[in-house]
C-alpha cells in the first residue's frame, strides 16, 4: 500500500470510535424520545442505521491500513450515553440541538480528512465523502425540525464537550492529527 498508513490508521481510529459514540447517543435518545419527543423517534432511528453502517464502513478499511480500534472504546460509548440522556431528557429542542452540534463537530474533522485523502487513499476518500454526505443530512434535518433559532448556549456547549471527548478518547491525537492534516494539505 502507498498510501500512508499512518496517518490513514489515525484517521480509520478516532472516525471509527466517534461512529461507536454517535450509536449510543442515538441510541438512548430514542430510549428518552418515547415519551420526552416522540415525533423524533423516525428521524433517530434512520440516523441510528446510519451511524452502524458507517462505524462498520470505517471498520472494514481498517485492516488495510494497519488500523486498530481505539482501546479507549468505553469512553466514546459512556460519553456519547450521558450526551443522550442529558439532552433527551432536556426534550425535543435539545435533542436537535446535540445532533446539530456533535454532526458539525464531525463535519469540519471529515472536511479536513477529506482534504488529506485526496490524492492519497482514493478508498479512503469515498468512504468519508460518502458518510460526510449522510452527516450532512442530520445537521439539515435538525436544523429545519426546530422550533426557532435552537439553543445556541446548549448547541456551543454540547460542541465543546464532543471535542473534549473526541480529545481525551484519542489521548490528545485528534488535535495532533488536525495540525498535522492541515500541515499537509
Ligand atoms: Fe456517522
Ligand atoms: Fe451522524
Amino acid at each position: 500500500m502507498t498510501v500512508n498508513t499512518s496517518i490513514a490508521a489515525r484517521i480509520l481510529r478516532v472516525n471509527h470510535g466517534g461512529e461507536h459514540g454517535a450509536i449510543f447517543i442515538y441510541s438512548t435518545q430514542i430510549a428518552v424520545a418515547r415519551w420526552r419527543a416522540p415525533d423524533l423517534i423516525p428521524f433517530l432511528k434512520e440516523a441510528l442505521d446510519h451511524e452502524q453502517a458507517h462505524k462498520a464502513r470505517f471498520r472494514s478499511l481498517m485492516p488495510a491500513r494497519e488500523a486498530k480500534p481505539c482501546r479507549l472504546m468505553w469512553i466514546w460509548a459512556g460519553g456519547g450515553a450521558l450526551l443522550g440522556l442529558v439532552t433527551g431528557l432536556l426534550g425535543r429542542e435539545a435533542i436537535l440541538a446535540c445532533t446539530e452540534a456533535v454532526e458539525r463537530t464531525v463535519h469540519g474533522h471529515l472536511t479536513d480528512q477529506c482534504r488529506w485523502a485526496r490524492g492519497r487513499d482514493p478508498e479512503l476518500l469515498h468512504a468519508i465523502s460518502q458518510v460526510q454526505a449522510e452527516e450532512e443530512a442530520h445537521i439539515a434535518y435538525a436544523v429545519n425540525t426546530r422550533l426557532g433559532h435552537g439553543q445556541a448556549w446548549l448547541a456551543s456547549l454540547i460542541g465543546g464537550v464532543t471535542e473534549g471527548l473526541i480529545w481525551v478518547s484519542t489521548r490528545g491525537d485528534s488535535r495532533r492529527l488536525a495540525g498535522e492534516l492541515a500541515h499537509l494539505a
